[in-house]
């Protein structure tokens, strides 16, 4: 399933989304909730990286990791390396989060795992952590056959999304819970740390939302022409071999794109037989790009 709408769009829009929220959770932790800290007798400070490393680790990083294939210009194999990297870091940064919030509970004597909230968070880790070692085994190294590769990554996107869409609305989750245990204490309930919690969540959740765009709507494609172009100066012939660039939407291509239009025209001037290689430089879809 596709939107046929371009993907730079909703991109675009998630990273100042993400810039948003980064630094949003800052000021919260940092500003109202006292800063920082892995060892303190103030435990709430332990608590806070919490919240700051699931949203840039598990949500941030993760959601950049997804948008790799759709966002950067480069070749799928090193598009891989990239979503695997990426996502080990929002995988590694996910544990560490988590880990502050049971030390945070263990040197608070607080108890563990007692919320939806914490039971589905570990859900998510887990099944991030397979979705990794799968992704890692099968379409990297040793690698699957082609079989299994072509017929297990719809699955892989598929999972990919939902846990990435679990991870997003725990998140929504955990800001609540947070912002309800500090509204029972003492914190007003229409001040400013309160609005900001809330428009962090909001802006978190449309993050999500962006990704997901990201990645049911078209990759965009550069298609390079090299073509050969002789033209006769006087006496001497001179051969230029020029590139044509042009930028369109993989549906475009499949129907009445630039590159249609430039071929008949070649083929009205006979200078198709001049055409020697269409290179799609930016598709994580290659194969289906029709070959003339
Ligand atoms: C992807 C995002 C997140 C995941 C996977 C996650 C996971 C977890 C887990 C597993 C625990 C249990 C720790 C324990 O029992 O000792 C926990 C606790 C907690 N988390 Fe998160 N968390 C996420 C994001 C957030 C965010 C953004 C906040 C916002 C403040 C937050 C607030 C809390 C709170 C208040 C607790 C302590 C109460 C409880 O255990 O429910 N979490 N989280
Ligand atoms: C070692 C780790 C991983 C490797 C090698 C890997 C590999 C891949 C490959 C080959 C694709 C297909 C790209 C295409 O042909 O369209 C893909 C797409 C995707 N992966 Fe992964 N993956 C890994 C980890 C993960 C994780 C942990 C998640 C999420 C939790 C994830 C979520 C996704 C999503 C949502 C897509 C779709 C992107 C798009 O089509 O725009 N991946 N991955």
């Amino acid at each position: 399933m596709a939107i046929g709408v371009n993907s730079l769009a909703f991109i675009a829009v998630a990273q100042v989304l993400a810039l948003a929220r980064v630094v949003m959770v800052l000021v919260w932790c940092i500003r109202f909730m006292g800063g920082l800290a892995w060892e303190a007798t103030d435990k709430s400070l332990i608590f806070n990286i919490h919240p700051v490393l699931m949203l840039i680790g598990l949500v941030i990083i993760g959601g950049e990791a997804i948008m790799t294939y759709k966002a950067l210009p480069l070749k799928k194999e090193l598009k891989k390396v990239i979503h695997m990297v990426l996502h080990a870091i929002a995988l590694v940064l996910g544990i560490i989060g988590i880990y502050a919030a049971f030390k945070f509970h263990n040197e608070s004597s607080i108890a563990n795992l007692y919320s939806l909230h914490a039971w589905v968070g570990i859900g998510i880790i887990a099944l991030y952590g397979i979705q990794w070692i799968y992704g890692f085994l099968i379409f990297l190294f040793p690698g699957g056959s082609s079989a299994v590769r072509s017929e297990t990554v719809p699955w892989h996107i598929f999972l990919g999304l939902i846990i990435f869409s679990l991870a997003v609305g725990n998140a929504a989750i955990g800001f609540l819970e947070k912002l309800t245990f500090l509204e029972s204490a003492s914190l007003a309930k229409f001040g400013a740390e309160a609005y900001l919690v809330n428009f962090t969540a909001i802006v978190t959740v449309l993050y999500g939302v962006f990704v997901v765009f990201s990645v049911l709507s078209q990759p965009v494609v550069v298609v390079n022409f090299t073509a050969i172009n002789d033209e006769y100066y006087g006496m001497g012939l001179f051969i230029i071999l020029f590139p044509y660039r042009t930028k369109a939407r993989l549906q475009d291509l499949m129907t009445n794109s630039a590159l249609r239009t430039t071929l008949e025209e070649w083929e009205k001037d006979d200078l198709l037989h001049k055409l020697i290689s269409i290179k799609p430089v930016m598709s994580n879809n290659a194969e289906s790009i029709p070959t003339f």
